[in-house]
């Protein structure tokens, strides 16, 4: 029944339906998803400006998985999952600073911040902290795959997923003139959204402009309909652009400092990609932003966006009207999102009719998700 169902996502858009109603509110459903979806891909969990400097620790719940994000002395990243290789417990409960080891709080095993097991108090007996049953090289901190782009952590959580590199090398080449420093905007360029759906509803809505003219009625005012245009890439990513970009001002109409060196094509131009399975990300020429969707579960997801610019130091005040500006776009679509989550309790839906014209981007992800879940079946 489920194949059939998957089968008809993958037709072409004219022929196709979208997916059905149990991949948004199913438990079963969810869990597969989680793995097939989430584990098995490249996905985002935070930013790395979290933690800025070495020996800077985050712990996060990622979809279920305790992990732990640390910079190291060399200032390199590392994922690690936050649980001691002796009896499980958790190892850091809140962001802090590691100066010396990562001390468990239960029996005080220590590792190093490359996630070696450094040492074992007591573990032969009271005053020895050596046994020749406790081989200290096998057991240090079980690390995931990671990976920085755009200033985002992405994790293989099943470390099955290709070299990150090669497969987001599409994408990466597309926006190639953006990997320059970007500056995280501080306090006033970041903020979460609850929302009450299902993650990939998150993702779709993202993905089409559509729906500008009637949830972004201000947006559609500057930025129409007609100067939109679709973006695919199947199996990766998909999303849309504007062919007018307009760039925020302030009071004397001052203006974000645009990044260097940037072709004529982003002068006026500005792409918001969905990167398959969870961050939405978007470029201008004088800012740009990530969000990362984290689910929770079948029909609940958080949006954590951070807004970043081409300088250290920009006007406060327009950073808090851009953050602004953002804040409403993306809380007017929160009606939409949820209001799609609860269509999906109707029985005789049946995935719903794409547009063959307005709706490919959002096909696309579908398509993505229907072809993963088919391999795994
Ligand atoms: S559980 Fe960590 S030292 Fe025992
Ligand atoms: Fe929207």
């Amino acid at each position: 029944m489920i194949n059939k169902e998957l089968n008809s996502v993958l037709k072409d858009i004219e022929l196709s339906n979208g997916l059905p109603n149990k991949n948004y509110i199913d438990n079963k459903q969810y869990d597969v998803e989680k793995k097939v979806l989430i584990f098995d891909q490249w996905a985002g969990v935070m930013v790395a400006d979290e933690i800025p400097e070495p020996g800077d620790t985050k712990p996060l719940t990622f979809v279920d998985i305790p992990l732990l994000l640390l910079r190291n002395e060399k200032n390199e990243i590392k994922v690690f999952l936050n649980v001691c290789r002796h009896r499980g417990m958790i190892l850091i409960k809140k962001p802090k600073k590691i100066e010396g080891a990562i001390r468990c709080p239960y029996h005080s095993w220590c590792y190093s911040k490359n996630g070696n097991l450094i040492s074992t108090p007591h573990v032969g007996g009271p005053g020895k902290n050596l046994h020749s049953g406790i081989n200290k090289q096998d057991l240090g901190l079980l690390e995931i795959k990671s990976y920085t782009w755009q200033n985002i952590i992405w994790v293989n959580i099943n470390g099955n997923a290709p070299n990150f590199e090669e497969y987001m090398s599409v994408a990466m080449n597309r926006w190639s003139e953006f990997n320059q420093k970007q500056y995280h905007g501080g306090k006033d360029s970041k903020f979460k959204l609850k929302l009450k759906c299902n993650w990939k509803l998150a993702v779709e809505n993202y993905c089409e402009s559509y729906h500008l003219p009637w949830v972004h009625p201000d947006l559609n005012s500057y930025s129409r309909l007609q100067d939109h245009y679709n973006i695919e890439n199947p199996g990766y990513y998909s999303g849309q652009g504007t062919l007018l970009y307009k760039q925020i001002k302030g009071s004397k109409k001052i203006k974000f400092p645009n990044f260097k060196n940037l072709s004529e094509k982003w002068q006026n131009s500005a792409e918001y990609l969905a990167i398959y399975p969870n961050v939405l990300l978007g470029v201008h020429k004088d800012h740009t932003y990530s969000i990362i969707l984290i689910p929770k579960g079948p029909k609940k997801t958080l949006e954590t966006i951070n807004i970043y610019y081409s300088k250290k130091k920009t006007n406060t005040q327009l950073r808090k009207k851009n953050k602004k500006q953002w804040e409403k776009i993306f809380k007017e679509d929160i009606s939409v999102v949820e209001g799609m989550q609860k269509g999906r309790n109707s029985v005789h839906f049946d995935g719903g009719k794409f547009s063959p014209v307005m709706d490919g981007p959002t096909h696309c992800f579908h398509k993505w998700v229907a072809q993963n879940l088919l391999n795994k079946n």
